[in-house]
């Protein structure tokens, strides 16, 4: 394949091992592991540069200001936005999904009017529109996965997307299935009902650079600790008139224009929706992890290449296993898989092979509505980055394997 495996050595959390054996991290889903470039640039800015931003005249306020806006615009290339404005830092994907719902859905939707979201949403993509719902009396519709392959059944926006529907909200990645939305067909029949578009994009973007202009989503959020940044850090991309139309949910320090003892103004975008000091060493160690993706990527579309090889192969192999179902096997997917062996609690089967020295993620993944749809209490799931490599896929199945014998005989 394509892939230089000197590049594990960037990543110092690799040499750990666990149960005295090398480590198999497949849990990038979860939270990728961070280069030691990143790393150093947040110590390489605590040490040297820290000042707060946008906030002084001195040398050290602008320098910080200065790499905190760089970041912006690294992330503005990534997320492919056409203006660095359209980028809000927020503490993650969650945040700025409940920034959505909270600034611009609270205010707007009326009784009878419609949210669509999918069954396979994580909780952070479903719970403030369950909640906005409640509160505005909107309906909260949901679109089903199809019976036979388990990915979204796109057939149901048929008599789902209605003259009432006002906002449709859709994970780009699923983060337990893996599989590819069909954004550009959503998002075309969304606006042609003069629905806004949100896209949950936290597990597209480790994998591929996210063309929201091109798309023509209205918001996409993202979080930094996936494409391995920092914890504490994400952003929400929106188009300058959604951004605008957004009533700030935090309103304090940095945000205003004027203030008087009766009243304020708002600052311009981004700052308007930027209320407080913001996390700046965690966004400056994430444009460095921009930078390091952006360097695999130079030749385009080898990030992607890379993790479908793996999820490819791994999907193959776990099909070879007598007892283990793999959930939306024939998805187009990316970087995820999900799986349970027979009737072995996922639990049962993570600590078999943590002892093996292979670290995957089991349970609901925050996924609580899918997992009634499949009518399972968890799934087992593996889940690739970068750093990742066939190899590590042999070692997965192998203590699988070994976990299998133990618990099934
Ligand atoms: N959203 C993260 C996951 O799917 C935490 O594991």
């Amino acid at each position: 394949m394509y892939w230089d495996k000197r590049l594990r050595s960037d990543f110092p959390l690799l040499e750990r091992k666990i149960e005295g054996k090398p480590l198999v991290y497949l849990d990038s889903g979860a939270s990728a592991l961070r280069p030691k470039v990143v790393v150093d640039a947040m110590v390489n800015y605590e040490y040297h540069h820290h000042a707060n931003v946008h906030r002084g005249v001195h040398t050290l306020s602008q320098e910080a200001t200065e790499a905190y806006e760089q970041s912006r615009l690294l992330l503005q290339r990534w997320l492919g936005a056409e203006h660095p404005e359209e980028i809000i830092f927020t503490s993650g994907t969650t945040e700025a999904i409940n920034l959505i719902a909270v600034g611009w859905a609270a205010p707007r939707l009326q009784p009878g009017d419609e949210i669509v979201v999918s069954v396979m949403e994580h909780h952070s993509n479903f719970l403030p529109w369950q909640r906005v719902a409640q509160q505005t009396g909107a309906l909260l519709k949901i679109i089903p996965l199809c019976a036979e392959t388990e990915t979204l059944d796109v057939s149901a926006l048929d008599t789902l997307l209605t003259k009432k529907t006002r906002l449709v909200s859709l994970a780009h990645v699923s983060n337990v299935l893996g599989s590819v939305q069909p954004l550009a067909d959503v998002i075309q029949r969304a606006h042609d009902v003069g629905a806004v578009v949100v896209v949950d994009g936290a597990q597209w973007v480790p994998h591929n650079p996210a063309c929201v202009a091109e798309l023509g989503c209205d918001f996409y959020a993202v979080s930094a600790h996936k494409m391995y940044g920092p914890t504490g850090v994400g952003a929400l991309y929106g188009k300058l008139e959604r951004l605008e139309e957004i009533e700030p949910f935090l309103v304090g320090g940095g945000m205003v224009e004027e203030v008087s003892e009766t009243g304020a103004t708002w600052a311009a975008l981004p700052a308007r929706l930027e209320a407080g000091t913001p996390p700046i060493a965690a966004a400056v160690g994430w444009g460095t992890a921009v930078q390091y993706l952006e360097r695999l990527e130079q030749e385009p579309g080898r990030l992607l290449a890379h993790s479908k090889d793996l999820i490819t192969y791994a999907v193959a192999q776990l099909q070879n296993i007598p007892g283990l179902r793999v959930y939306a096997a024939e998805a187009e997917r990316v970087g995820v898989v999900s799986f349970n062996l027979q009737d072995v609690h996922p639990y049962d089967l993570g600590q078999l092979l943590d002892m093996e020295g292979v670290a995957i993620r089991t349970g609901h993944h925050c996924a609580q509505v899918l997992m009634k749809s499949l009518r399972v209490p968890g799934t087992a799931r593996a889940s690739f980055g970068v750093y990742n490599t066939r190899e590590d896929v042999d070692a997965f199945v192998e203590a699988i394997d070994v976990a299998r014998s133990m618990l099934l005989g």
